[in-house]
């Protein structure tokens, strides 16, 4: 377990008498398949306090006396199949009579559940929040595993962008930048790889096909390096035969135009729906300047046009895992308004947190073909511009940000883009 961080999480919880059990969680059998299960990954808030992907582990936290390491023994079974040796921690068939002499607190559970122990609702809800905010800013050893996925990943990226052509599959692209992440220092992906060509490149989370890319197309690619549990996660999209058409030239202009802006709106206290508000902007001013839309950046905003061509968010906390500690600040809902109706992240910025900025415009038939859209939009979209576009795909540009004391630092920079 890592004392540092247990002490900043007990620090954040300012408890007196309250027990806190963090389970690591148990391996999740595939349905149907005798013995397989997932690969197993240790649920995120006890990753981060304990750095251990080990399954039925728990941290347990007593204010009066400190943190106690609980790990299961290693059976003959597992020293005969998978190697395993001697466990450090303290063994966990003593959980239970460390609970037994605690009976009567309240117990939250926090990380995955632990067997036979009921957790406190609302007492867990408050700890979490207090865990969520003191996850959020990146410690030193972090960076390190980050800066590390982010080094893995640019060698796949120059890999990708080396073999990008008419001809190359979307398959082949996809094996050699994992192979390359792997050579690399990457132990997994940090997420299924995404290369989508031609129209695949607008669906936002395209799943590989052997589908070869043709002269005129673009190539969207998506994918990044895990390193001991840190995620990098960025996209980069290609003209498959080296040089963009006129049109596809425009609409990456006005994509990357709002990744730099976003990249630049990253700043200490800058809230999140801002650099989200900020993107939506810079694209629907984009694409009525490319005549796609008709009107002001505000007037479209205010009816949510640009969510036909960038339906998601600007972006998300990475970290540990591709999704790290989002959420929102306690008491804060949902909003309804328009153009933020699916942030899943809504803070203020701090040093020290990593956000990816991936700002994108597609021509998603599922969206464009839309009756009841066409008829909400009929003046605000020029439909027969639309028309002839339905097959351009999409782009989307993403990288990752690290926001510090003297603005934003990308982490993500050498992974080339088109020239
Ligand atoms: N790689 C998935 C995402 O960007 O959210
Ligand atoms: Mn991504
Ligand atoms: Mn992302």
């Amino acid at each position: 377990m890592l004392q540092d961080r247990c002490a900043r999480a007990a620090k954040a919880w300012g408890l007196t008498r309250e027990i806190v059990l963090v389970g690591s969680g148990e391996p999740v059998f595939l349905p149907g398949h005798q013995d397989q299960t997932y690969p197993f990954r240790a649920h995120a808030e006890y990753m981060w306090l304990a750095d251990r992907e080990k399954p039925g582990c728990v941290l347990a936290y007593d204010p009066k006396e400190g943190w106690t390491d609980f790990v299961p023994a290693v059976t003959e079974a597992q020293r005969v199949w998978e190697g395993a040796s001697g466990a450090e921690g303290v063994p966990a068939e003593g959980l239970a009579k460390w609970l037994r002499k605690r009976a009567k607190r309240p117990v939250a559970v926090l990380g995955a559940r632990v067997k036979g122990v009921r957790s406190d609702a609302a007492l867990a809800k408050r700890l979490r929040e207090g865990l969520l905010a003191a996850r959020r800013p990146k410690d030193a050893e972090e960076l390190s595993r980050m800066r590390a996925a982010a080094r893995a990943t640019a060698a796949g990226f120059a890999r990708a962008v080396a073999m990008i052509r008419p001809g190359a599959t979307e398959r082949a692209i996809e094996i050699e930048i994992e192979a390359e992440f792997f050579r690399n220092g990457a132990q997994r992906t940090a997420y299924d790889t995404i290369v989508g060509s031609g129209p695949n490149s607008g669906v936002l989370h395209f799943m590989p096909t052997g589908r070869a890319a043709r002269e005129g197309e673009l190539v969207l690619v998506d994918a990044g390096a895990e390193v001991s549990g840190y995620a990098c996660d960025v996209t980069r999209t290609y003209p498959a035969g080296g040089a963009f058409t006129p049109e596809q030239k425009d609409v990456f202009a006005v994509v990357d135009e709002a990744r730099r802006n976003g990249i630049e709106r990253c700043r200490k206290g800058v809230e999140w729906r801002d650099v989200h508000l900020g993107a939506c902007l810079d694209i629907a001013r984009g694409l009525a300047g490319m005549g796609i839309l008709r009107g002001t950046a505000e007037g479209l905003l205010e009816q949510d046009a640009q969510a036909l061509f960038f339906p998601h968010g600007i972006g998300h906390m990475v970290g540990l895992g591709v999704r790290d500690a989002g959420g929102a600040l306690p008491g804060r809902r949902k909003s309804r308004k328009p153009g933020i109706r699916y942030l899943r992240v809504d803070l203020p910025l701090e040093a020290g947190f990593v956000m990816t900025v991936e700002p994108g415009i597609y021509f998603i038939p599922a969206l464009l073909k839309n009756e009841e859209k066409r008829k909400q939009y009929r003046d605000t979209v020029v439909w027969d511009r639309v028309d002839r576009m339905l097959d351009f795909g999409g782009i989307r540009l993403e990288d990752n940000v690290l926001v510090t004391e003297k603005g934003p630092e990308v982490l993500t920079a050498s992974i080339p883009h088109a020239r």
